[in-house]
C-alpha cells in the first residue's frame, strides 16, 4: 500500500477500504506520511467525499490512534454532551449540573475556544483555582464526589485528529461533513461515555451556517455513534443570534450561575432544559426526553442543580464564592455601552460579528496560541425582537485596553440590524435526530 495510490484512487472517485484508511491514519500518527501527501488526500476527500462506511472506518482509525478513557469504575450510564460551538454558548456549564443532579453520571472532556466561538475549558479557567487538567484517577474521583467532572482533553485522546486538524486548518479542508464528523466523533468515542447528546448549531454564529448543513452533520454523527454502539442523539439548534446575553469567559460563567439559580435568559434556560432532558433520558433516569426535561426543571427550581455545580467546582479546586457573587471575578478595567443609532426593532444580531467583537475585546483567540483576557466580553441588553429607541444601550462591553474596547463597540454596532417591523421569532430547536 502506498499513499500515491490512495490519493489517486480518491481523486478518481473510488472508495477507500478500511485497511487503506487504517494505513493512512497510522502513517499520520507515526509521521511516516509527509504533510504534502496527507494534504493531497484530504483535498481529494473534500472533492470526492467519503461514503458512510469510509467515514465509519476513518473515525475508528482516528479513535484507535490514542487512548480510550476507562469510565467503568463509575456507576450507571455515563452520558456525554457536545456542542459544535457558537457565540455565548455556555450550555455545558448548565446542562451537566442539571443532568448530574438528576442522577446521570457526566464525565466530560471539553476544548478551548478558537475563532469566534468560546470553549468550556476557557470559561472554567475564569473561576479562580479551577483545575482543568486532572489525572485519570483524579478525574474519576471528582465524578465520584459530585456526579460530574469536566476536564480539558488530554493529548492521548485521538492524537491523529490533532495532526489532521492542524493541516486541515491551513489547507482549506475543514469543511467536509465526513472529516468534521470523524474528527468530533473520534474524540467523543474516546472519552468513554455510553451515550452522547450532540448540540449541532446552525446560523451565522455556527460552524454550519444553514439548517440543511447542520442536519447533514447531525445525522452523520448520530450514525457514527450508533455504529460504535453508543446511544446518540443530535439536536439541531439555533445560533443565528448569540445564546443568552453574555459573551466572554467570566461573564458567561456568571450567566450560567444565574441560570442555575432560576434567573437566566429565557433562550438559554429553555435550550439547557431540553438538552438535559435528553441526557437524563439517555442515562436511563427518565422514560422519555420530556419526562427528563421535567426532572431537569425540578432540579433547577429546587436549587439541586446549582448545589451540584458548587460541588463540582469545589471538587476541581475552584473558588465557589464567585458562583454566588460575580464581583469575585477579576473585573475588566474599562467598560462602555454600544448605543442604538435609530428607532425600531432588533431584527438581527449577527452572531459571528458579536463573536468577532468579543475577540477584539480580548475574550477570544485568533490563533490557537493566543492568550485571552478572561474578564473581557459583552452583555447584550437587547435581543432579536426587542423594541429600541435611538440612544438605548444595545450592549455593555468590557476590556482592559481602551483601544480594544473601541474596536469591540464598532463591531457590535455593526452586528445589530434595526428594522421597522418586529421579526418572526426563529425556533430555538429546529429538529431532533436520533
Ligand atoms: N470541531 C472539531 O472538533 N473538528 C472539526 O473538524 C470541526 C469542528
Amino acid at each position: 500500500m502506498n499513499m500515491v495510490e490512495l490519493i489517486q484512487k480518491k481523486k478518481d472517485g473510488e472508495t477507500l477500504t478500511r485497511e487503506e484508511l487504517v494505513f493512512f491514519i497510522r502513517g499520520v500518527s507515526d509521521d511516516t506520511i509527509p504533510d504534502y501527501q496527507t494534504s493531497a488526500l484530504l483535498m481529494a476527500i473534500c472533492f470526492q467525499g467519503l461514503d458512510k462506511e469510509e467515514t465509519f472506518a476513518l473515525t475508528d482509525a482516528m479513535l484507535a490512534s490514542g487512548d480510550v478513557i476507562d469510565l467503568s469504575a463509575l456507576p450507571g450510564v455515563k452520558v456525554d454532551k457536545h456542542s459544535t460551538g457558537g457565540v455565548g454558548d455556555k450550555t455545558s456549564l448548565i446542562v451537566a449540573p442539571l443532568a448530574a443532579a438528576c442522577g446521570v453520571t457526566v464525565a466530560k472532556m471539553s476544548g478551548r475556544g478558537l475563532g469566534f466561538s468560546g470553549g468550556t475549558i476557557d470559561k472554567l479557567e475564569a473561576i479562580p483555582g479551577f483545575r482543568v487538567q486532572l489525572s485519570e484517577e483524579e478525574f474519576i474521583a471528582a465524578v465520584q464526589t459530585s456526579g460530574m467532572a469536566i476536564i480539558g482533553q488530554t493529548a492521548d485522546v485521538a492524537p491523529a485528529d490533532k495532526k489532521l486538524y492542524a493541516l486541515r486548518d491551513v489547507t482549506a479542508t475543514v469543511d467536509n461533513v465526513s472529516l468534521i464528523s470523524a474528527s468530533i466523533m473520534s474524540k467523543k468515542l474516546a472519552s468513554g461515555s455510553q451515550a452522547i447528546v450532540l448540540d449541532v448549531k446552525c446560523g451565522s454564529g455556527a460552524f454550519m451556517k444553514t439548517e440543511k448543513a447542520a442536519r447533514e452533520l447531525g445525522a452523520l454523527m448520530v450514525e457514527i455513534g450508533k455504529n460504535a454502539g453508543k446511544t446518540t442523539v443530535a439536536l439541531i439548534t439555533d445560533m443565528d443570534q448569540p445564546l443568552g446575553r453574555a459573551v466572554g469567559n467570566s461573564l458567561e460563567v456568571s450567566e450560567a450561575c444565574e441560570t442555575l439559580q432560576g434567573n437566566g435568559p429565557a433562550d438559554i434556560q429553555e435550550l439547557c432544559l431540553s438538552l438535559a432532558g435528553h441526557m437524563i433520558f439517555a442515562g436511563g433516569k427518565a422514560q422519555t426526553p420530556e419526562e427528563g426535561k421535567k426532572m431537569a426543571e425540578e432540579a433547577l427550581s429546587s436549587g439541586a442543580a446549582f448545589e451540584t455545580l458548587k460541588r463540582f467546582v469545589k471538587a476541581q479546586g475552584g473558588d465557589i464564592s464567585v458562583l454566588s457573587d460575580p464581583s469575585g471575578f477579576k473585573q475588566a478595567l474599562h467598560s462602555a455601552p454600544c448605543i442604538a443609532k435609530s428607532d425600531g426593532y432588533v431584527s438581527q444580531i449577527e452572531a459571528d460579528r458579536i463573536g468577532l467583537a468579543s475577540q477584539h475585546l480580548g475574550a477570544g483567540r485568533k490563533t490557537k496560541d493566543d492568550s485571552i483576557d478572561l474578564s473581557a466580553g459583552l452583555v447584550l441588553e437587547k435581543k432579536v425582537g426587542d423594541p429600541v429607541k435611538k440612544g438605548d444601550t444595545l450592549a455593555v462591553l468590557s476590556a482592559d485596553d481602551p483601544e480594544k474596547l473601541k474596536l469591540g463597540i464598532q463591531e457590535t454596532g455593526e452586528a445589530f440590524v434595526i428594522g421597522e417591523n418586529r421579526p418572526e421569532p426563529r425556533p430555538l430547536i429546529h429538529a431532533v435526530l436520533s
